[in-house]
């Protein structure tokens, strides 16, 4: 494993979190440096022509990844606990004891472990914060109307949002992603958090098909616009009538574009969250 890293100022992070987090590249992790001016990025490549063609493209260094480090992902906190309402705890700590600690501060609320990994979703980034927020208040209104739920995740990254969904009770939880790095640390992740009976699966959302007969009461997809715009059409007929889609990832230039390809979909009522330059939507459909 390689490690293509670089220190750039904030006023770039836009063009990178774009290169980055978007299609193809999962396996980075962004940062930000105290006084909040600079940031670092580091993007993890199996293969060392990838790390190098980054630095080519954009300077910065290249490393190789040595176990020590692997291990130093795993391992203790290195960000306070993030609170999701008074349902949630978010922390990076992978140690039984800060964990332990922390379940007694928080006593009542589900606390979920996501360490530094090699994919997308600590839950520290507005557009993953916000599908937690959302999905919350949607498991308490199920819980309100007495109502079963099921859920599916559309590029889960690090599992986080499935894993939040099945300790808010929902009955069925269902996640993929196209990316075996993201996989392989979902899995770990699910194991780690107890939350083993989640189906998940390697799959490019531009080639699933959506099980007949199965509709989902929740979809959640915090991937990029331009994904988002060529699959809605799908993504909602996988939808329950009534059921909720809660859209992330979108940058504010491109939510025009999301709007508009979801006025061809039965998807209805859009509530729209603005945060940063992030655009989180959350839809029902008729
Ligand atoms: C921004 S991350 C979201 C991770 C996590 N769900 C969260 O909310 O923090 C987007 C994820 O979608 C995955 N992804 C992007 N395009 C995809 C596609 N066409 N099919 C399946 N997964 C995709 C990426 O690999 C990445 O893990």
């Amino acid at each position: 494993m390689f490690v293509w890293s670089k220190v750039s100022p904030v006023s770039k992070q836009s063009i990178l979190e774009e290169r980055f987090l978007g299609l193809a590249q999962t396996n980075a992790v962004i940062t930000e440096l105290p006084g909040k001016k600079r940031f670092r990025i580091e993007v993890y490549c199996k293969d060392k022509n990838d790390a190098q063609k980054l630095l080519n493209e954009f300077g910065g260094q290249l490393s190789k990844l040595k176990i020590k480090d692997w291990a130093k992902l795993n391992s203790s906190s290195e960000r306070p606990p993030i609170k999701i309402r008074d349902r949630l705890i978010i922390t990076d700590s992978n140690k039984k004891s800060e964990i332990n600690k922390i379940c007694k501060k928080f006593e009542g609320r589900g606390v979920i472990s996501i360490p530094a990994a090699l994919a997308f979703g600590t839950g520290d980034h507005e557009t993953t914060s916000t599908c937690l927020r959302l999905l919350v208040d949607l498991a308490k209104e199920h819980k309100k109307n007495n109502k079963e739920w099921s859920l599916c995740d559309i590029g889960t990254g690090t599992g986080i949002l499935a894993i939040a969904a099945k300790m808010l009770g929902s009955k069925i939880v269902e996640c993929f992603d196209f990316d075996s790095t993201a996989i392989n640390v979902a899995k770990l992740n699910m194991l780690r958090n107890q939350t083993t009976d989640i189906y998940i699966y390697e799959a490019d959302l531009f080639e699933w098909k959506p099980k007949k007969k199965k509709y989902w009461d929740i979809i959640t997809a915090n991937i990029f616009a331009n994904v988002l715009n060529a699959n809605l059409s799908k993504i909602s007929t996988a939808l329950a009538p009534g059921g909720n889609l809660i859209l992330s990832g979108i940058l504010r230039e491109h939510e025009n574009s999301v709007i508009k390809s979801a006025q061809k979909t039965p998807l209805t009522n859009p509530v729209i969250y603005r945060k940063g330059k992030w655009v989180s939507m959350h839809y029902r459909k008729d």
